[in-house]
C-alpha cells in the first residue's frame, strides 16, 4: 500500500465540545500521523468554495452556515492507505450507521453535525490539502 496524505477537518460541533484531542487520539491510534494542523474560523464563502461539489444539494446552505459557525481544525493525515484508513476511523457519514468505536459513532450528533470530514479519493485529497496548506506547512 502506498504512503498517502489526506485532508481532515474537525468540524464546529466537535471543536465547540473540546473534542480535538480525543479525535486526534483516534487518528494516531490508527497509525495516521498529523503532518500539518491549524485552527481557523472559515467564512461562509470559504466553506462554500470548499464544498462546491455539493452546491446543488438541499443541505448545502445549512452545511455552509454550520461549517462557518465556529472554528474548525484543518489537518493533513499521513500514512499507508491514509485516505481509506481515515474514512474507516471516521465511520459512516450518518452517525446512526457508523460502526462502533469510530469517531462518528462516538462523537457525532447528526448527519450534518458529524464531527469530521475526510477526503474521499487521491484527487480530492490533493485539491483539498492545497486549499488549506502550502507545501512548506506539511512537515512529515
Ligand atoms: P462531509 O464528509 O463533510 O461531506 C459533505 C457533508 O454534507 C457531510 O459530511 C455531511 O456533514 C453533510 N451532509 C450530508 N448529508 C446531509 C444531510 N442530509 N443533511 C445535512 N448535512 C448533510
Amino acid at each position: 500500500m502506498a504512503l498517502e496524505r489526506t485532508l481532515s477537518i474537525i468540524k464546529p460541533d466537535a471543536t465547540k465540545r473540546n473534542l480535538t484531542g480525543k479525535i486526534n487520539a483516534k487518528f494516531e491510534e490508527a497509525g495516521l500521523r498529523i503532518v500539518a494542523q491549524k485552527r481557523i474560523h472559515l467564512t461562509k464563502a470559504q466553506v462554500g468554495k470548499f464544498y462546491e461539489v455539493h452546491a446543488e444539494r438541499p443541505f448545502y446552505d445549512e452545511l455552509c452556515d454550520f461549517m462557518a459557525s465556529e472554528p474548525v481544525v484543518v489537518q493533513v493525515l499521513e500514512g499507508e492507505g491514509a485516505i481509506a484508513k481515515n474514512r474507516e476511523v471516521m465511520g459512516a457519514t450518518n452517525p446512526a450507521d457508523a460502526a462502533p468505536g469510530t469517531i462518528r459513532a462516538e462523537f457525532a450528533q447528526s448527519v450534518g453535525e458529524n464531527s469530521v470530514h475526510g477526503s474521499d479519493a487521491p484527487e480530492t485529497a490533493a485539491a483539498e490539502i492545497a486549499y488549506f496548506f502550502s507545501g512548506l506547512e506539511l512537515v512529515g
